[in-house]
């Protein structure tokens, strides 16, 4: 039968040298039982078994149905024996009994009735579950199944154990009667490879594992020495000299329980996880689900909210050191590989995400843009507006005659000046000389009024510039007589000689020798 093993005689686990892998996959199993177990591999002597057995002083409390040989879970209805779940239905008040965690042992020569449990069939039948003599496997539900060189275990037990494990509950079968009770555990394997290799279904089942390396340096091994000499000499006193730092470590248990349900899980970093397991060919969904729950367990031990790739990579590594891939053909990936191959599917989620950014900046720019080009838009109907409106008010005093009675410029495939004639709007390239000139002088006056509304001088640069001699004669009157109404003082610059008779103000004349690249000289005034 197994036994809770005796508190009283187990090397205290924080007096524990060195191994730190080791006890962190067995505390973070503590902390979170969902993780479901590790296997812990090493050479003899390496600590495995004082490790295990050291949990039991620190191990968090847990609540079961009082006086059930079963220790059913009286807050998981579908997780109980038939009797509590009976009890349950009839909403009977289920009595809770409140006790600290246990390390069950499953000694290797243990025979299956003390592992799954024996039956009395004549009773079976009257009574059900309660005809079970309860095994190790009744005792190990809600609490940690400990078993010692376990690759050493009979074919027919493992199989046991692989169904409890399994199905989380202990179905017993004898002459066609079936009984069953939960049997959810924490399941710790410890075993010497050197003396055999575990089945691939067990191996399988265990969601952590972990090898134990030699301690290499001799201080660490003088430590391990004196403290062991201690312990023998003077378990009690031993014992009291760790109380502290044991109570501290349960502290941070219950602490790290307590905050675990709030511990984030970056979405980039569980695409990490599953793009390694992927890519690495793990076999099954097992590894993905195991080392996102044993990361986020190893934030809430380190009091943290929030995981990081760091703690990813020591997840991965006890998770995936023992599975085969590709259906067994691959060997488990080595740490070195688990960890080129995560922190390549890191950067890769980052770049994603990082354009995912960029494409957010480019967007909120596009919008910006067209926001700009929109306020571009009415800036220039504005300003055209304006530009019309001067015009008009110009129009009248530059053409006194009746032919064209208005002037606009708009904005077609490129900008249109127009005039209207008695059949309505046409281009200014359609009308005559003098009226062009008339209108394109219009259109400067406008502008330049438009950008400077207290226009004084304004300096027209070769305005007759391809008119016959009509449209210069009357360009000049317009010139002459009516621009004064618009504007103090007209700067005028120009090869045409025929202007000169319509100046008011004073005229210079400039000239240049052009053969010899002479400088501008004035001539007269
Ligand atoms: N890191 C350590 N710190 C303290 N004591 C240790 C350490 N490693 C080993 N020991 C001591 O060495 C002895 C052997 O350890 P243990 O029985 O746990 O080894 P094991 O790995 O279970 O070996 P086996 O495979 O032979 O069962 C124990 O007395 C244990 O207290
Ligand atoms: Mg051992």
């Amino acid at each position: 039968m197994g036994s809770p093993m005796q508190k009283r005689v187990s090397f205290p686990f924080s007096a524990i040298v060195s191994l730190d892998k080791l006890k962190l996959a067995i505390l973070i199993n503590a902390i979170n039982p969902k993780i479901g177990g590790v296997l812990i591999q090493g050479p003899k002597g390496s600590g495995k078994t004082t490790a295990v057995r050291g949990l039991t002083d620190i191990l968090p409390r847990l609540e079961v149905i009082k006086g059930c040989p079963f220790n059913c879970n009286p807050h998981d209805a579908s997780n109980m024996c038939e009797k509590c779940g009976e009890r349950y239905r009839k909403g009977g008040k289920l009595p809770i009994e409140e006790r600290t965690m246990v390390v069950v042992n499953l000694p290797l020569g243990a025979t299956e009735d003390r592992v799954i449990g024996s039956i009395d069939v004549e009773k079976a039948i009257k009574h059900g579950v309660e005809a079970l003599e309860p095994g190790v496997l009744a005792e190990a539900n809600q609490n940690i199944l400990y078993v010692d060189e376990i690759n050493l275990l009979p074919d027919h037990i493992a199989d046991d154990l692989l169904d409890a494990a399994a199905t989380g509950w202990n179905v017993v079968e004898r002459e066609g009667i079936s009984v069953s009770h939960p049997a959810r555990f924490i399941f710790i394997g410890t075993m010497n490879p050197e003396e055999g290799q575990l089945r691939p279904q067990l191996l399988d089942r265990f969601p952590l594992s972990v090898s134990v390396e030699r301690i290499v340096t001799v201080k660490d091994r003088m430590e391990v020495v004196k403290r062991n000499l201690e312990f023998e000499t003077d378990p009690e006193g031993f014992i009291k000299k760790y109380k502290t730092s044991q109570d501290e470590m349960k502290t941070r248990i219950a602490r790290a329980r307590k905050i675990l349900p709030e511990v984030e899980m970056p979405e980039e970093l569980l695409e990490a996880i599953c793009k390694t397991c992927l890519d690495l060919k793990v076999d099954g969904m097992r590894p993905d689900i195991v080392i996102s729950k044993a990361a986020c367990t190893l934030v809430a031990f380190e009091n943290r909210s929030k995981v990081a790739p760091n703690d990813i990579l020591v997840a991965a590594e006890l998770a995936l050191r023992h599975r085969t891939r590709e259906g067994g053909f691959l060997e488990p990936a080595t740490p070195e590989e688990i960890s080129k191959v995560f922190m390549a599917k890191v950067k890769e989620v980052k770049y994603v995400e990082e354009t995912k950014t960029y494409e957010r900046v480019i967007e909120s720019l596009e919008s910006f843009v067209s926001v700009l080009r929109v306020t571009q838009d009415q800036l220039r109907d504005e300003f055209l507006k304006t530009v019309n409106y001067i015009m008009n008010h110009i129009w009248s005093e530059l053409y006194p005659y009746g032919d064209f009675s208005e002037i606009r410029i708009l904005v077609e495939k490129d900008y249109v000046l127009q005039l209207k004639g008695r059949r309505g709007w046409v281009n200014v390239d359609l009308v005559s000389g003098g009226e062009r000139s008339l209108a394109s002088l219009a259109l400067r006056v406008a502008f330049s009024l438009a950008f400077t509304p207290n226009l004084r001088w304004l300096i027209l640069d070769e305005p007759t510039h391809n008119l016959d001699v009509n449209a210069i004669e009357h360009f000049g009157r317009v010139l002459r007589d009516r621009m004064e109404n618009i504007i103090d003082q007209v700067f005028l610059i120009t090869h045409e000689e025929r202007l000169s008779d319509y100046i008011t103000g004073s005229i210079y004349r400039l000239e240049r020798d052009k053969e010899m690249d002479g400088v501008t000289k004035v001539i007269s005034s």
